[in-house]
């Protein structure tokens, strides 16, 4: 009895060893364990051995059945963990690969020049006022004291999107400048007060529009920054003072600036301002063509007739405006040659930025 079964637990293990996948153990247990199995046989037949013998072989049986038990737990781990291996063998990767690389969005050149410029003016205290890019003839010129026929219109050809001849003579227009924004500016701010209108301390970016033969030097679209400022006692030594700020803020504390007399129908006086060339400080180089010094904005004392527009009365109110073109800034900047890169969609360009 204790031979058979010793023969029972090998054969048992030796079979184990050919079973390799679900199916093939599952007919092993069943010949080896199962109900009819030798081994299940030798514990039916139990009752008819010798009492003297039965503990023995009993014991025996119990033996060889945990034996068994346990080498197929044993051999269903191990196939199962290599059939783990083979699978993560298949879908192996490699980790040292170098990842393809993301296409990151960026900015326009032209907006982050803007917001260099929103946030050097933010520092000293102008909040930010939108306003329409679609105008009126009267904002974008009567209201800033443009003559009616004025030449000063020429040098700003209009996109016209219709004659107005049915309002009264006023065309809607692309606005040219972002000037025309000072009066809803002013009007937004009088109107919260007539009688007492607040200060003012505002800039006014946006796009704007000039029908123009397109070259290097100048595109039919651009951006302008326009600043403007309104108090009971501003001067011309504010507007100085505020530019020369931005200047050295923008590009360094050693920018000078330099005020040339000039004129704009909506300032008087009127200055063009010049900074100091950034790129040579001021030795003379190709960008400020060997002058020292570059042209960035116009500006002035808001005119009597444009604060009056606004709403603001002139003997108890002044202020200053200046408008500037931050492409013109992101050129000199970046020695950009040509104004076209800007609005012509080149990646090639765009993905320098
Ligand atoms: N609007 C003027 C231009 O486009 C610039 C300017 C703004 C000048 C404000 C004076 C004051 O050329």
């Amino acid at each position: 009895m204790i031979e058979q079964l010793d023969r029972i637990e090998q054969d048992g293990l030796a079979a184990l060893q050919n079973a390799s996948d679900e199916a093939s153990l599952e007919q092993w247990r069943v010949a080896h364990l199962g109900r009819s199995s030798p081994l299940m046989m030798v514990f039916a037949g139990l009752s008819k051995v010798s009492k003297e013998e039965r503990p023995v072989v009993g014991k025996r049986a119990n033996e060889v059945k945990q034996a068994l038990e346990a080498a197929l737990a044993e051999r269903s781990a191990a196939l199962r963990e290599a059939a783990l291996a083979r699978a993560l063998q298949a879908e192996r990767l490699d980790v040292g690969l170098p990842g393809r690389p993301l296409a990151h969005g960026r900015l326009h050149p032209a907006t982050q020049t803007l917001r260099r410029i929103y946030q050097v003016f933010a520092e000293m205290g102008f909040q930010v006022f939108r306003s329409r890019e679609v105008e009126t003839d009267e904002y974008n010129f009567q209201l800033l004291n443009f003559p009616p026929n004025h030449p000063a219109r020429d040098m700003q050809d209009s996109y016209y999107i219709d004659t107005g001849k049915e309002r009264g003579d006023n065309p809607v227009l692309l606005r040219t400048h972002t000037s025309p924004g000072q009066i809803h500016a002013m009007r937004h701010f009088a109107a919260l007060d007539p009688a007492n209108p607040p200060p003012i301390r505002i800039i006014l970016p946006g796009m704007c529009f000039r029908y123009e033969q397109v070259s290097a030097r100048s595109e039919i679209q651009f951006t302008q920054v326009e600043g403007l400022a309104v108090g009971a006692r501003v001067t011309f030594g504010d507007l100085k003072g505020t530019i020369s700020d931005f200047a050295r803020r923008m590009f360094g504390q050693n920018v000078r600036t330099r005020f040339r007399a000039s004129h704009f129908p909506f300032t008087e006086p009127s200055a063009e301002v010049d900074f100091e060339c950034f790129v040579c400080g001021g030795e003379g180089c190709p960008v400020c063509k060997y002058s020292g010094w570059l042209e960035i904005m116009g500006s002035g004392m808001v005119h009597p007739n444009v604060l009056r527009n606004g709403g603001y009365d002139p003997e108890r109110y002044s202020g200053f405006a200046f408008g500037m073109g931050p492409e013109r800034l992101a050129m000199l900047l970046h020695r950009i040659e040509d104004i076209r890169y800007f609005w012509s969609n080149d990646m090639r360009f765009l993905e320098q930025f």
